[in-house]
């Protein structure tokens, strides 16, 4: 057993935030031996239960639940910041080249590797992530994540027609990957696959239908793809399925919507739409960096608070322009605000930090497994400090409340807040005495 003294910032099942000034977190492992919270609140209330423990003080130091991302894509970690006139020629000039090069394990083990240094460094534990069509791609991220024992849900990337050679993938070949890499990876240690088809206009029918048998053949996998992000895609898409009512329509029509099926973007929806999410448990990826750099639109959050459904934060890299959740928040907030296309909102910062934790995890079917500090989550949690810059320091010294306190880090915090990315850890292996081999 572990205890950390510091700050601690968690959220209740209302997604409100708690801060216990003085705090204390107390980690050590579960029945299966892994690292998780076994108590947590103000040391005052927490640390008469765990008599002799001896806890290690973090003064000045907030202790907070990992980041979640909730849609990324780790084979465009080099291709940020490509300046493009929208979604579809930023795909073909930049997206589609980059990806081709995954058939090649070793980048696409040592772009793994970079991207998962990236999240860490940033305090992201746990993501939801694209690879490319190529299983070679899924099999890099999965052991690298494996590797660092961190919680991440992944999948080949299914795209059989309006794709160039390189990236184009064979409709009944794609639908055997995708279950062999299921077998493989899916609730393998942390991680998970999801299913993963593009995007409709990049798919066939049958590819589509396949995706959607195995969705329904896994039910606990995930469901990971793109809908109503740009214009001239929501056109096309109406073209090339002219008799669906809407963009997410044509997935619903594939039985790909339920529970942990995401979505990302779901920016020019109707109600219909609205509703089609809540009613199916499906879950929205908003990733306003990306909707801004690739000038895709504005996800209308009050939109989705009035019907109510799922959605949490994203960075869409390399569409997104940051690994930080804290830009990732700061860009939510900017959206939120824009009221010319839909009405304009000021999100409350902790409703921010909400949706890119636990609202995440809850959004993914991951509630009380990560995205807090609350007892029974693995233990993934960050060591903040909210001094780590000289402006930061003069603005959270002044901060007369939490919500303040948290807008502050958002508005001026990077990777430079992130002391510690502390990974929940498995139980040491027992060694043991190795199976006997059956004698013929
Ligand atoms: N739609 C289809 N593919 C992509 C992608 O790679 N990034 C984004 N932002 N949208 C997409
Ligand atoms: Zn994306």
């Amino acid at each position: 057993m572990k205890a950390y003294r510091a700050s601690l910032l968690r959220f209740d099942f209302n997604g409100n935030a708690l801060f216990d000034e003085d705090g204390l977190l107390v980690v050590g492992p579960d029945s299966a031996g892994r690292q998780v919270v076994l108590d947590a609140g103000p040391w005052h209330q927490v640390a008469p239960r765990h008599p002799g423990l001896d806890a290690t003080s973090l003064p000045g130091r907030i202790l907070a639940p990992g980041f979640i991302d909730m849609h990324i894509h780790f084979p465009q970690t080099d291709i940020i910041g490509a300046p493009a006139d929208g979604l579809l020629p930023w795909l073909e000039n930049y997206t589609f080249p980059a990806e081709s090069q995954f058939t090649d394990p070793e980048h696409a083990s040592q772009v793994a590797e970079v991207f998962l240094d990236e999240l860490m460094r940033n305090g992201v534990t746990t993501a939801l992530a694209f690879a490319t069509s190529h299983p070679t791609s899924v099999n890099a991220i999965f052991s690298a994540a494996q590797r660092r024992e961190l919680r991440m849900v992944a999948g080949k990337v299914l795209q059989d027609r309006h794709s160039p050679d390189g990236v184009r993938d064979e409709t009944e070949q794609s639908l055997i990957d995708t279950e062999a890499l299921i077998q493989r990876w899916h609730n393998v240690d942390r991680l998970g696959y999801a299913i993963t088809p593009r995007f409709a206009p990049t798919c066939t029918d049958e590819q589509l239908r396949g995706a959607g048998e195995l969705a329904a053949r896994y039910p606990d996998t995930w469901i990971h793809t793109h809908v109503a992000e740009n214009e001239d895609e929501v056109k096309w898409v109406m073209k090339l399925f002219p008799e669906a009512r809407s963009y997410l329509d044509v997935y619903l029509g594939f039985d790909l919507m339920r529970a942990r099926s995401i979505y990302a973007h779901c920016i020019h929806f109707d109600d219909d739409d609205r509703r089609l999410m809540r009613e199916t448990g499906a879950a929205a990826a908003v990733s306003p960096t990306s909707n801004l750099f690739l000038g895709s639109g504005f996800f209308d959050f009050e939109g989705a608070d009035r019907i109510g459904y799922h959605y949490g934060l994203a960075s869409d890299v390399g569409g997104g322009t940051s690994f930080s959740p804290f830009h990732t928040m700061l860009a939510a907030y900017y959206v939120g605000r824009e009221g010319r296309t839909k009405p304009g909102l000021s999100i409350a910062p902790s409703q921010l930090w909400w949706r890119h934790t636990a609202g995440a995890a809850r959004a993914l079917g991951l509630e009380g497994v990560v995205g807090n500090l609350q007892p029974g989550c693995e233990a993934d949690f960050l060591v903040l400090n909210p001094k780590a810059t000289p402006l930061l320091a003069r603005k959270t010294g002044r901060a007369s409340n939490l919500e303040e306190l948290l807008f502050s880090l958002i508005v001026l915090g990077d990777d430079r807040v992130i002391e510690q990315t502390v990974i929940s850890q498995a139980a040491p292996a027992t060694g043991g005495v190795p199976k006997s081999t059956p004698s013929s």
